[in-house]
């Protein structure tokens, strides 16, 4: 059994341990979702299954059943199938299972509806992802009314049902040590493709060009997917915030904002740079990224053990407004114009996210009305960002259609934070010499 597989025991174990008692918690890994006829779009593991499995396979259930005698972690998977193999590969089978995952007991999911009911007599809760997969959600409810169907012979149906997201979701926000090595390698990745895309624009090319770069370099890295759809917005494109067409001509004198990370292992990254296509920014250009890079070093500067939540975020906007006023785009007193949050005309999202096996990964961002406190060990992005609408008539045309996001990935230490996304210039000197040099 390797050490990925040893830490995948620990977290179910953990997870056992939260449950109430009495209780039995399933797991279905991800559906596959067909494309057209017999094409299967790209099987992604669902994030939960794999954290506590590292199991990849499609048609499998997880059964966490804390106390039970035979053994607690029961995973159902595809029988091995020589013909189903020949065409789509090799499938782990029950049997490898049990050694290879370090589960206690594996059967055929083709078995489930014959065993897994047993498995939950007797048992008073089940845990589950209610509500999120209706197949599954029924699914559920079919092996309760087996038991139910048995009453008369003394067998007794669960009678609370409980979600399982919050249990998991809060162990999935701290990462460990191997999870942080996972995403530093996602992040270093991530870092050689905005290189590479900087160094390889220049007007005239389209969008797509620069992503092809970035998609190139994730794959020679090791990763097999991006983590999330990759933006390359050139000109006015780059102030739609989920722009992803990618099929316009960059222009000289535009700004290129590219947001991609790609996901290594199953663990995202999520980084933007925004440079200018002719590498050199203009005065205007060069006025606005400044305020978004000073926004962005407080925010980071924010980013400490037991810090609430929203002090990176707070510590941008205080900045961006500031420096708005300074050039006269906003209007007024900073602490009037935060207040009446007149700033989101031009910053309307907020500084980060949780990030890990998801891009926006799950946990808590408030504990009851709070803002809960930063903690070593989890991940968040900061990525404040100005945005200028090319339609905004409220402001000088200069400024109109320049958009900029600076997105690094940040780990909260016990001393302070770690950035992950090193590597990639990101002052307005250091990307004008790295595009001069790169044009040589
Ligand atoms: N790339 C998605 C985001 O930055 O949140
Ligand atoms: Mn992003
Ligand atoms: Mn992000």
């Amino acid at each position: 059994m390797d050490s990925n597989y040893r830490e995948m025991r620990k977290r179910r174990k953990e997870l056992m341990l939260q449950m109430e008692p009495n209780s039995i918690a399933l797991l279905a890994a991800a559906p596959a979702h067909a494309r057209n006829s017999d094409t299967e779009y790209p099987y992604r593991q669902n994030s939960d299954f794999y954290y506590l499995t590292g199991f990849a396979e499609k048609n499998a259930l997880l059964a966490l059943i804390p106390g039970r005698k035979e053994g607690e972690v029961v995973l159902f998977c595809q029988g091995n199938d020589k013909l189903k193999e020949l065409w789509e590969g090799k499938l782990l089978g029950p049997e490898a299972v049990c050694d290879e995952l370090g589960v206690d007991d594996a059967y055929p999911i083709a078995d489930i509806d014959d065993i897994l009911p047993g498995m939950m007599e007797g048992r008073a809760r089940v845990y589950y992802a209610m509500g999120k997969d209706d197949q599954f959600d029924s699914k559920v409810m079919d092996w309760v009314k087996v038991i139910r169907g048995k009453a008369k012979m003394g067998d007794h149906p669960p009678s609370e049902f409980l979600v399982l997201d919050h249990l998991l979701h809060e162990l999935r926000l701290l990462k460990s040590p191997e999870e942080i090595k996972l995403m530093e390698q996602a992040a270093r990745i991530s870092a050689e493709g905005h290189r590479r895309a900087m160094a390889n624009c220049r007007p005239g090319i389209k969008e797509y060009e620069l992503e092809a770069e970035l998609l190139y370099t994730f794959t020679r890295g090791g990763s097999r997917a991006p983590a999330y759809r990759t933006i390359v917005g050139a000109g006015d494109n780059a102030c739609t915030l989920h722009y992803d067409a990618n099929n316009c001509d960059i222009k000289e004198g535009d700004l290129v904002l590219i947001d991609a990370g790609c996901e290594y292992n199953y663990y995202a990254s999520d980084i933007t740079r925004t440079f200018p296509a002719n590498g050199k920014f203009s005065t205007e250009q060069k006025a606005i990224y400044e305020i978004v890079l000073k926004a962005q070093d407080a925010a980071i500067d924010a980013v400490q053990p037991g810090a609430p939540w929203d002090a990176p975020h707070n510590a941008s906007v205080k900045v961006i407004t500031r420096g708005l006023v300074k050039l006269g785009i906003l209007k007024g007193r900073p602490a009037q114009l935060i207040k009446s949050e007149a700033y989101k005309d031009f910053y309307m999202h907020r500084v980060g996210h949780w990030l890990g096996i998801d891009v926006h990964d799950v946990g808590d961002y408030k504990i009851d009305d709070d803002w809960r406190l930063l903690e070593p060990g989890m991940v968040t992005t900061i990525e404040p960002g100005i945005y200028i609408a090319p339609d905004n008539t409220k402001v000088p045309k200069k400024w109109r259609g320049i958009g900029v996001r600076i997105e690094d990935d940040v780990l909260i230490t016990k001393a302070g934070h770690k950035v992950l996304s090193k590597g990639i210039p990101r002052t307005v000197q250091e990307i004008e010499s790295f595009m001069a040099e790169s044009t040589q």
